[in-house]
């Protein structure tokens, strides 16, 4: 997943087998530590629920740069190419907002991306997140000449997932 060009077209670059094994103990490493962080995104491979195949993460982060937005809680997601378009970047993305209000009792999940990244935004348009242009930025590790530069901002607050949530059970 990592090594592949169009799942890394958004990030500065593809990772070797060792650099992606090294992110992979970081975020397991992060999950013991901290109450989130990236989790394994795996599909149930029988009706019982059993663990099938590994089909990539979705998780909740801290940005460690400065942003007029920062601190804040941003929701992520990266899938291996063949396992886009069955819905399960946003199947995930649902449960952990859920528990980013019902557990971690966070007031608002961000989240980012460049504004190129169509699929990304459409994973947050799906969720519910909204989104003011007037708080696009410029991400501040990247030079403004670069194409991935402008980024979006959606924000998902507690009441708007609790009014979502009422609605969806309605
Ligand atoms: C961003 C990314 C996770 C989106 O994956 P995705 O599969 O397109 O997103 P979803 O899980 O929401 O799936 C939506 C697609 O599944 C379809 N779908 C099928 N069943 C669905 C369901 N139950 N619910 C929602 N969508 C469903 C939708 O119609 C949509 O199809 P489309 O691709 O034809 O538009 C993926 O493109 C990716 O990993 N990209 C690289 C990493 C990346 O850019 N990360 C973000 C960095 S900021």
């Amino acid at each position: 997943m990592n090594a592949d060009p169009r799942v890394m077209e958004y990030e500065s670059s593809t990772l070797s087998a060792d650099q992606s094994d090294l992110l992979a103990e970081a975020i397991q490493l992060g999950l013991e530590e901290r109450d989130y962080g990236f989790w394994a995104v795996q599909i149930c491979d029988d009706a019982q629920g059993n663990e099938g195949s590994f089909v990539g993460f979705v998780g909740l982060s801290v940005p460690i740069w400065d942003a007029a937005f920062t601190p804040c809680m941003e929701i992520g997601w990266r899938l291996s190419r063949p396992h886009w378009g069955f819905g399960y970047a946003t199947e995930a993305a649902t449960q952990i907002l859920e528990y980013a209000f019902k557990v971690l009792r966070l007031s608002e999940v961000l989240s980012s991306t460049p504004l190129s990244n169509s699929r990304s935004l459409a994973v947050m348009q799906r969720l519910g997140m909204t989104r003011e242009e007037r708080e696009d930025f410029n991400h501040p590790n990247l030079d403004s000449s670069d194409s991935l530069c402008r980024h979006a901002l959606f924000r998902m607050s507690d009441q708007l997932w609790a009014n979502r949530y009422k609605e969806v059970q309605n």
